[in-house]
């Protein structure tokens, strides 16, 4: 049996070495009401069919609600939207939370919820899932994607960043 001597939080520290995106993957809730979950573990898959994925720990509370609902959206955060990052980063959602934040969602023709002033928005489908380790890869095929332009958020070495400075 070979050992490692690697530490988790070697690994973590090796993995922030990657600078990402990133993004918030919605999901409809109830009708009408939005979960997400902040994700930088987000990447293309393939051109054709035109598919993506995203890991998401076995402990998120949106991931029965992918399961169940079977689609989700995915929204590339702008420069200056941390408090949104962090707000998706937690648990505990309301509308009233959203309203201060000045969250706006918009619904994709297949029925998907995407935020609105982000750089980005897609709207998939799960197609297949992957339990491996202790997260679960979504993958899913993109139905439909709008463009708004903007410079995204970055993150890098645990912090948030910007295009062209620390
Ligand atoms: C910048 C950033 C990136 C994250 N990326 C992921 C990710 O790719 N997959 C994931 O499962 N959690 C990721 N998280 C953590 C989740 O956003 C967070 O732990 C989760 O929403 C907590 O949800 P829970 O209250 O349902 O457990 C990330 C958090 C931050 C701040």
């Amino acid at each position: 049996m070979t050992t490692t001597a690697l530490s988790a939080r070697e690994f973590r520290n090796a993995l922030g070495q990657f600078a990402t995106g990133v993004t918030v993957v919605t999901v409809e809730r109830e009708a009408g009401s939005v979960f997400g979950m902040t994700a930088n573990a987000f990447t293309s898959v393939s051109l054709n069919p035109m598919l993506i994925l995203v890991c998401v720990d076995e402990r998120a509370k949106i991931l029965s609600i992918l399961h169940k609902k079977k689609r989700f959206g995915v929204s590339v955060l702008k420069q200056g939207q941390q408090a949104l990052s962090e707000y998706f980063a937690q648990g505990e959602q309301n509308s009233e939370a959203e309203h201060r934040l000045g969250l706006r969602y918009r619904w994709t023709p297949e029925g998907v919820p995407v935020l609105e002033d982000t750089v980005m928005q897609l709207g998939c489908s799960v197609v297949a899932t992957h339990v491996t380790g202790d997260h679960t890869i979504v993958v899913g095929k993109v139905e439909d994607a709008e463009i708004h332009g903007g410079e995204p958020l970055l993150f890098f070495r645990g912090e948030y960043r910007h295009i062209g400075g620390e």
